[in-house]
């Protein structure tokens, strides 16, 4: 089997494709390179004795996404996406175009080659602000901010897809948080600029690119005040994608599944849990609420057990400890 993976360069997509290249699947990754580098590659190729082929490339360009398609691939796993809030909130038109516009070009390639099985990266910001937990897949979608909204459109446009033609067997992937890196610490997250999200930034206070975390809010209506997320294992997810493509031929239809662990992890939790992995404690301060947080979201992951047999078995100890590796390893992430 064969199978492309957009944005397979990136953070969840390299983990992914070493999964794969394990289980003996043929990986093709395209992408563009504009928030990876072609050394995340290099390096799967190393840790699995496998070769990844990379297609340096755009999304939208369906004539080369198209031929990638004919060269003998079976399935598509679509990572490739935009993905900072905020960004999407300064430039919307950039979000819309290159993670919708870019998906349907996908969309009409697969079409046209007859690949019609495919597991799409979503995101549990498209169910919004919830009214209870843990958070069922049947649960309303309510994204908040532009990015959650072209995860959101292209969830409803897959689901209309395959209402059309019963020939598509389409997995939305909801995830939740998803941190740490692979255990050798030679691949993980390199995010460009200033990290968005928690553990990356908490990863540089320790290696000494930040000077202090800022703990956005204290006063949620939590134990410890701090916001709870569902932070899963990289590599837990990587295997889910494996999950779902063995799946897929049973599953006609869009079908959406939440990866996560189904527990939640507050933010003193996981400044706690990564000061245990480096072995001191990070400089920090309270800061105000960042707009936008929800104050509680955990998965129900139920379903992903039944109906892919897959579940979650890093704990967060271990995310903190082969995220801070890959770090450490890593200070300035790849090189170049
Ligand atoms: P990432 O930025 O590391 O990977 C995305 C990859 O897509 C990058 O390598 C980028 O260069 C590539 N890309 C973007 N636009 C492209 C285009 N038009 N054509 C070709 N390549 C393009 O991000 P990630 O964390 O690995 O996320 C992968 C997917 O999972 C994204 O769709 C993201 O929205 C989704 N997701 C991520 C998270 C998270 O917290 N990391 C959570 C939920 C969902
Ligand atoms: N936080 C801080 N300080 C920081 C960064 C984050 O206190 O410097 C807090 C946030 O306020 C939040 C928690 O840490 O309470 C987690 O924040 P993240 O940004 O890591 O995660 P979110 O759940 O808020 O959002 C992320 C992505 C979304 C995605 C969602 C679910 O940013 O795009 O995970 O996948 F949809």
């Amino acid at each position: 089997m064969k199978i492309l993976l957009t944005g397979g360069a990136g953070y969840i997509g390299s983990h992914t494709a070493l999964v794969l290249l394990e289980a003996g699947y043929e990986v093709v990754a395209l992408d563009n390179l504009v928030n990876s580098s072609a050394e995340s590659v290099v390096r799967v190729d190393k840790l699995t004795g496998g070769s990844v082929q990379l297609v340096v490339g755009d999304l939208s360009d369906q004539g080369l996404v198209e031929s990638a398609l004919r060269d003998g691939v079976d399935a598509v796993i679509h990572f490739a996406g935009l993905k900072a809030v905020g960004e999407s909130i300064a430039q919307p038109l950039r979000y819309f175009s290159n993670n919708v516009s870019g998906s349907l070009s996908l969309l009409r390639a697969m079409d046209a080659t007859g690949v019609r099985t495919l597991a799409f990266s979503s995101s549990a910001t498209v169910y919004g602000e919830v009214e209870r937990l843990p958070i069922t897949e049947d649960m309303p979608l309510c994204a908040a901010n532009p990015y959650g909204r072209t995860k959101q459109q292209i969830e409803q446009i897959l689901v209309d897809l395959a209402g059309s033609d019963d020939r598509w067997h389409i997995a939305l992937l909801r995830y939740f948080n998803p941190v740490g890196a692979h255990r050798s610490g030679r691949i993980g997250e390199d995010p460009h600029g200033v990290p968005n999200n928690l553990m990356p930034f908490v990863a540089q206070v320790a290696v000494g690119r930040r000077e202090k975390l800022v703990i956005y809010g204290t006063d949620y209506p939590t134990p410890d005040g701090t916001c709870i997320r569902d932070y899963v294992h990289v590599m837990d997810l990587a295997r889910g994608h494996l999950a779902a493509l063995e799946a897929l031929p049973d599953w006609p239809g869009a079908h959406a599944w939440n990866l996560g662990t189904g527990r939640g992890a507050s933010v003193w939790e996981v400044l706690r849990a990564f000061e245990r992995a480096v072995g001191h404690d990070l400089a920090h301060q309270v800061g105000p609420r960042r707009p936008g947080d929800a104050p509680v979201s955990y998965a129900d992951t139920s379903r992903a057990a039944s109906d892919l047999s897959w579940s979650a078995t890093h704990s967060l100890d271990d995310m903190c400890a082969d995220h801070w590796r890959w770090q450490q390893d890593n200070p300035d992430g790849y090189p170049g």
